[in-house]
């Protein structure tokens, strides 16, 4: 989704936002750009192409030291240059960058074309840069508002969602920005200043940052910075935006805990691979601390939540989009199991627009590695009105999601750049399986099999990196099927969400057209597809459902299907075409182990044939647009 980066201070600005761009493609791009102040006028590039374009395109005589860029993901109008931000206004004094939607655009637009104003583009943000540009020109009497006043006399008229950053040539030392909905983050240095979508763009050069609340808005300079809330009172005619920047608050920065080496690939081809491999390392860190042998549970102290509120839920409700729904129905089925309350999870999108009945006595786990994910967060944002209990599960700290819950569970896999999920999906199954043993304890799990868990939870990195260490032989079964169209993945109970996963990885990464299917729901209707061209990844773990499993299997075969076994159990060599072994965990964590391989599995079709893994077509990391 669409990036921001803003730089004001001594350096050469362009490099500067070129490089932040860089970081944040990851997200998901089609057009890029740039603007400066260059000899007090405005310069601005723009590109349908990729940053690499935009590099190109620059005039790199240009000497700046205050700049804005954009990597946009098309909403309002198609992507091509004029539609890349950032967007003027027509006398080009003013730039704008801009994430989010404005929902009253076309009033907004043609309220402009009323008054005479031509607009250039299609997109909603070209009409914030006319209608600050008029709020900042001066009035009869020569008053002229401050940038700041203007921005917010501007977005008091606009409904929607935004994370902006402006800049203007009469405000040559200047960055004006806004939050509402979308992530805005500021990087402190020493007497230069950063702004940032995404705490990606920022790292390289300062781990002290400030977060931006919803409805507010900052002045930020090369030495301070001072933000407001939307609502203050803008402070009238004369030199007035002084007022009420001296009237702001300089909010103290926290400290990131990313590294610039976290945005870097090393040694890996590609961020998935590194991030497949880094899960032993990502799941420690999820783990650390959170294990007591003690009392044979788990510590979640970011659920701020005593024994006496964990026993009062009767359900809990999972919501996620993508991977991080199906990680919330491993936790439903885990909750279950451990903690023997009735568990679901929906994703997120259903639930808030289907008008929700609100439970008082449900746990909901709003699940998203970004935290910005706006269905999940409008869920959040339904379920707190209506009084519902809501915890985040979010890999990102200071994302909206962590936000608006206030309590929860981070993740710790560290930064996820491949669109994928993986490492995130691993770190979400796990603190849900702490989760669903904190429940568990709370109420009729005993402590035996409490010890049980928590020796499972702490084997699981090692047995993750056992499973990474066959990965040349999956990379061989990967190729073997690489060339087939579709493909079933069947699993039941514990492992139907590890099918789903795995057939959202490999449609995801590969563009191979995967179904995720229960195991005893293939014989009513999708039997029928079933012959030599169709494969079926068959999720088979040694429990009480093997001998299921197998007869599924069975019943593929004797229909011509070949069969992916992914099992931990001894199945005879005959059985399936192709057998992917995974060490024997505790029953109840074995989705997580079960999982990895398909990860590996999804990877390798999609390197076979050639695709762009950490970029897949038309998917960006989160999807903050509905
Ligand atoms: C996008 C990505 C998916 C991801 C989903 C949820 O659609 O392509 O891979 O699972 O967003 O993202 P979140 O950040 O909320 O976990």
């Amino acid at each position: 989704m669409c990036g921001i980066v803003g730089y004001i201070g001594r350096r050469d600005a362009i490099p500067v936002l070129l490089e932040g761009l860089r970081s944040l493609e990851y997200r998901g791009y089609d057009s890029a750009g740039l603007a400066v102040i260059h000899r007090n006028r405005l310069q601005v590039t723009k590109t349908a192409g990729r940053v690499q374009d935009l590099r190109d395109r620059v005039n790199d005589k240009a000497k700046a030291t205050i700049g804005i860029g954009h990597t946009r993901w098309a909403t309002h109008g198609e992507p091509n240059d004029v539609n890349a931000h950032p967007h003027t206004d027509s006398a080009g004094r003013i730039a704008v960058v801009h994430n989010g939607i404005i929902e009253n655009a076309e009033q907004l637009r043609d309220a402009l074309t009323r008054r005479g104003v031509t607009l250039v583009s299609d997109t909603d943000t070209e009409a914030l840069a006319h209608m600050i540009a008029a709020e900042a020109r001066a009035d009869a009497d020569g008053n002229s508002a401050s940038l700041e006043d203007a921005v917010r006399r501007v977005l008091r008229r606009v409904e929607g969602t935004y994370g902006l950053v402006v800049l203007d040539t009469e405000h040559p030392n200047e960055l004006v920005v806004a939050r509402n909905g979308s992530p805005i983050v500021l990087g402190i240095g020493e007497s230069e200043m950063f702004v940032a979508s995404d705490v990606a763009a920022l790292v390289r050069y300062t781990k002290q940052v400030v977060y931006l609340d919803d409805a507010e808005v900052a002045t930020v300079r090369a030495a301070d910075y001072r933000t407001t809330p939307l609502d203050a009172q803008p402070s009238g005619a004369g030199p007035s935006g002084e007022a009420a920047r001296r009237g702001g608050a300089r909010k103290a920065p926290t400290t990131v805990e990313a590294e610039a080496g976290d945005y870097e690939l090393g040694p890996y081809e590609n961020f998935m691979s590194k991030e497949i491999h880094e899960q032993p390392e990502a799941l420690r860190r999820a783990l650390r601390g959170r294990l007591d042998d003690r009392f044979a549970t788990a510590k979640l102290g970011g659920l701020n939540l005593d024994a006496r509120q964990l026993r009062s839920f009767r359900q809990v409700k999972f919501l996620g989009c993508g991977s991080a729904y199906y990680a919330g129905q491993m936790g439903a089925v885990v909750v279950e199991e451990l903690a023997r309350i009735p568990s679901d999870a929906e994703p997120a999108s259903e639930f808030r627009y289907r008008n929700p009945v609100v439970d008082p006595d449900t746990l909901y786990v709003a699940v998203s590695q970004s935290g910005e994910t706006i269905d999940t967060l409008m869920a959040v944002q339904e379920l707190r009105r209506k009084g519902g209990h809501v915890i985040g599960a979010v890999n990102v700290v200071g994302s909206a999601i962590g936000r608006e819950c206030g309590s929860g569970v981070f993740l710790h896999a560290g930064p996820e750049i491949a669109v994928v999920a993986t490492k995130t999906l691993t770190n979400m199954a796990a603190s849900f399986a702490m989760l669903a043993l904190l429940l568990g304890r709370v109420r009729d799990l005993s402590a035996a099999s409490g010890q049980r868990i928590v020796a499972g939870l702490r084997a699981l990195p090692g047995q993750i990196e056992e499973i990474l260490a066959t990965e040349d032989e999956i990379a061989e079964v990967a190729r073997r099927f690489a060339d087939a169209e579709h493909l079933f993945f069947i699993g039941r109970v514990r492992g139907w969400p590890v099918a789903r996963e795995g057939a959202q990885k490999l449609k995801e990464v590969s563009y191979v057209h995967a179904e995720a299917y229960q195991a005893a729901e293939l014989k009513h209707g999708p039997l029928a597809l079933i012959n030599g061209s169709m494969p079926s990844v068959v999720i088979a773990p040694s429990d009480e459902l093997l001998s299921k499993n197998i007869s599924t299997i069975e019943q593929i075969k004797a229909r011509g299907g070949p069969v992916i076994a992914v099992t931990n159990a001894e199945l005879p060599a005959s059985l399936a075409d192709a057998v992917i072994r995974v060490p024997r965990a505790e029953p109840e964590l074995e989705p997580l182990l079960l999982n990895v391989p398909l990860q590996l599995l999804a990877y390798h079709v999609a390197a076979k044939l050639g695709r762009d893994i950490d970029k897949p077509r038309n998917l960006a990391k989160s999807v903050t647009v509905e």
